[in-house]
């Protein structure tokens, strides 16, 4: 197990810490929760160890299937070790039924079924807000090249159709999430996690939110809905 080193990074929900192997950092999942671009604050108890577990299995079984990750190993409760990323300042968002932003924005009933996979970018900076961009911006701006970018859409397709297929099973609808990528080695993997924080899930039959809206809109029982995800992905209850 490489050794701790200084802390690099603390963003909203995660810390990263250099180790004492150059190709890999730790990360710590923590129970801060913000949302609004950080205008709404507070704490869902023990989120970072669900997550760290819950964005562990979605991992390893997406590299099982041939995707291209940097997660190696969890080292504890709330802490993974990762491959060393140098990250494309892009959020991948992927939509299979209109909920949230997109509902708003295209006046569409939140649960219309999208009747294909719908593929977003957003500029990844705090100071303004995320504001959503496409291929020819992130050309313009030299965020990544036009081949990381066919690769980074390829990949985030190809991890929706697995994930839908993978959480069907579980009596879950993937809603829509967002991914993060990143250069390792000078090829593009995929980066951050894949929690109820960045996914939105919903109970096949009941439509029941189980993901962080709970938080975002006041619907009470925020912890319990991570931890349902976490017993239907491992069928262990979380206590
Ligand atoms: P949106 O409908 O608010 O645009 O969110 C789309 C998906 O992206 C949803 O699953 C939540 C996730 N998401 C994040 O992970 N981080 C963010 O900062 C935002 C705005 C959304």
């Amino acid at each position: 197990m490489p050794r701790q080193l200084e802390r690099l990074y603390e963003g909203k929900a995660k810390r990263v810490y250099r180790t004492d192997d150059p190709d890999l950092y730790l990360v710590e999942y923590k129970d801060d929760a913000t949302a609004f671009n950080g205008a709404k604050k507070g704490t869902i108890q023990n989120k970072g160890v669900l997550n760290n577990q819950i964005s562990g299995v979605f991992f390893r079984m997406l590299e099982e299937r041939g995707i291209p990750t940097h997660f190696v190993e969890l080292v504890s409760d709330r802490e993974m070790l990762v491959k060393t990323l140098e990250i494309v300042p892009v959020e991948v968002v992927v939509r299979n039924i209109a909920a949230g932003s997109l509902a708003k924005r295209l006046g569409l009933a939140e649960g219309t079924v999208l009747s294909s996979p719908v593929l977003e970018y957003y500029y990844k900076s705090d100071e303004l807000g995320d504001p959503m961009i496409n291929d020819y911006h992130i050309r313009a701006l030299g965020l990544a090249s036009p081949e990381q970018m066919e690769r980074i859409r390829d990949i985030a397709l190809a991890v929706n159709s697995i994930m839908l297929e993978y959480l069907a099973d579980k009596n879950i609808d993937l809603v829509d999430f967002k991914l993060e990528f990143g250069i390792h080695k000078g090829a593009v993997i995929l980066g951050d996690e894949i929690s109820p924080d960045t996914c939105r899930f919903w109970d096949k039959h009941t439509r029941e939110k189980l993901d962080k809206d709970r938080f975002r809109r006041d619907l009470g029982n925020v912890e319990g809905a991570y931890e349902e995800v976490f017993k239907r992905l491992t069928g262990k209850s979380f206590s």
